[in-house]
């Protein structure tokens, strides 16, 4: 039997090793550092997702077959390279190839190689060159923050103060540190994510997904780690994935293998839907937090045969997946994505009728209780979305806990509520 180590904490972590432990082939999986939803399938290991060499450490000692890396976090700091070094298996991109998530520049670069549609951009490091260029062109416009603050620096600018605020922070306050701004077009559209396993040229897609970023009812609030996800997407043709596939994600994947930086893991892109075709919005070089939730209960292919492929680079069986539709929610603790506090009781978690994938929870003795931002999410399957969706909020009741709170119109774009 196989030995499977899962790096991570999120829900996302939780579906892919419920994903794994459906694999008749493994025996004992470890998860570090785990939470408490994961605990009940895995054994958890008090290590940090980024303690690139304890894990390592640990992986030798307990004779982990096959390694399976969750946060951008983990791969950024070399996870990936330090375990192939030591000729460990392992599932993700190394350092070096993870820059597509963390550099826009450098993604941006990438899909003019590959020419794969994107927004018009140019990229500054002079205040006053970026006003200028801004001052000349429309509004709305998108400033992208492209240093160590990436992911956080995105803002979209409806007039000139807007962006000479933004501006001024990210080059010329001393907010996120040195640093560069990619000034692009404003796209408008639905978004969605299509997430693919890749390895080297060769790209395997999952089906779509959608989050939900805005905190609150109707995408208004503040942008969060996204709220809820579902699948299908019935305004995403097949043409338009098919499209997607061919001059989106497999160009991406062959213009990486030939700068020698072989993809070998999740290939995640952020696309938006314009009136003038598909187009990104970013790249990911990891599973999606929560689209993963939605899309690997879905996995009827051997998981673990399918990750080991994916790692050592050999091609896996056609993957098999079942049609339903999945609808999750997150529960999320008050305040999130601001402050919050953590430490809530929550009860009823087992009565619920669906899958539950914990995001940020512990135990205290026998209690389950809240211990993150996003706490759980909570899910859904049936033939039609419309039914999923109803058939979630009635199942919520069986869950009680009073600081948290949760989205009422996941899949809204889908089913206009
Ligand atoms: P990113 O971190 O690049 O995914 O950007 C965060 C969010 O900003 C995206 O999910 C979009 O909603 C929005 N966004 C980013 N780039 C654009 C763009 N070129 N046009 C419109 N919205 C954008
Ligand atoms: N759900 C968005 C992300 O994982 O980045």
């Amino acid at each position: 039997m196989k030995t499977v180590l899962v790096i991570g904490s999120g829900g996302r972590e939780h579906a892919i090793v419920d994903a794994i432990a459906r694999s008749s082939q493994v025996g004992t999986i470890y998860c570090a550092p785990g939470n408490a939803g994961i605990a009940q399938l895995a054994q958890t290991v008090a290590i940090a997702d980024t303690d690139c060499v304890a894990l390592r450490d640990f992986a030798l000692s307990h004779h982990v077959d096959l390694t399976i890396v969750g946060p951008e976090a983990a791969l950024a700091a070399g996870v990936v390279d330090m375990f192939r070094a030591a000729g460990l298996t392992i599932f993700g991109h190394t350092a070096a190839a993870t820059r597509i998530e963390s550099s826009k520049q450098f993604a941006k670069q990438l899909m003019s190689e590959a020419d794969v549609p994107t927004a018009a951009y140019r990229t500054f490091s002079d205040y006053h060159q970026a006003l200028a260029y801004v001052q000349a062109g429309t509004f709305p416009t998108v400033l992208k923050y492209d240093g160590l603050a990436a992911g956080k620096g995105v803002v979209v600018a409806d007039s000139l103060e807007q962006a000479d605020t933004a501006l001024r922070s990210m080059l010329l306050d001393e907010v996120y540190g040195e640093g560069e701004v990619v000034i692009e077009q404003f796209l408008t559209g639905p978004e969605f994510s299509f997430m693919c396993f890749v390895s080297g040229e060769n790209v395997y897609p999952m089906p779509l997904a959608q989050d939900h970023k805005r905190a609150y009812d109707d995408d208004l609030g503040p942008n969060t780690g996204g709220m809820g996800a579902y699948t299908p997407l019935p305004f995403i043709t097949d043409e338009d994935r098919d499209f997607a596939l061919r001059h989106i994600l497999q160009p991406i994947a062959k213009v990486m293998a030939h700068h020698g930086l072989p993809l070998s893991g999740v290939l995640y892109g952020g696309l938006m839907k314009t009136p003038q075709g598909i187009q990104v919005i970013e790249f990911n070089a990891r599973f999606g937090d929560p689209e993963t939730e939605v899309i690997l209960p879905l996995l009827r292919s051997d998981a673990y045969d399918l990750f080991y492929a994916i790692a050592s680079g050999t091609t896996p069986e056609p993957l098999v997946w079942d049609q339903q539709a999945v609808i999750g929610v997150v529960l999320a603790s008050k305040g999130y994505p601001g402050t919050y506090t953590k430490g809530a009781t929550i009860c009823g978690v087992e009565s619920f009728p669906g899958k539950v994938y914990h995001m940020g929870t512990r135990r205290e003795g026998e209690r389950l209780v809240t211990n993150g931002g996003r706490v759980l999410m909570c899910l859904q399957s049936a033939h039609t979305l419309a039914d999923a969706r109803q058939q979630l909020y009635a199942a919520l009741t069986t869950i009680q806990c009073d600081n948290l709170f949760c989205r009422h119109d996941i899949a809204h774009s889908a089913l206009k509520n």
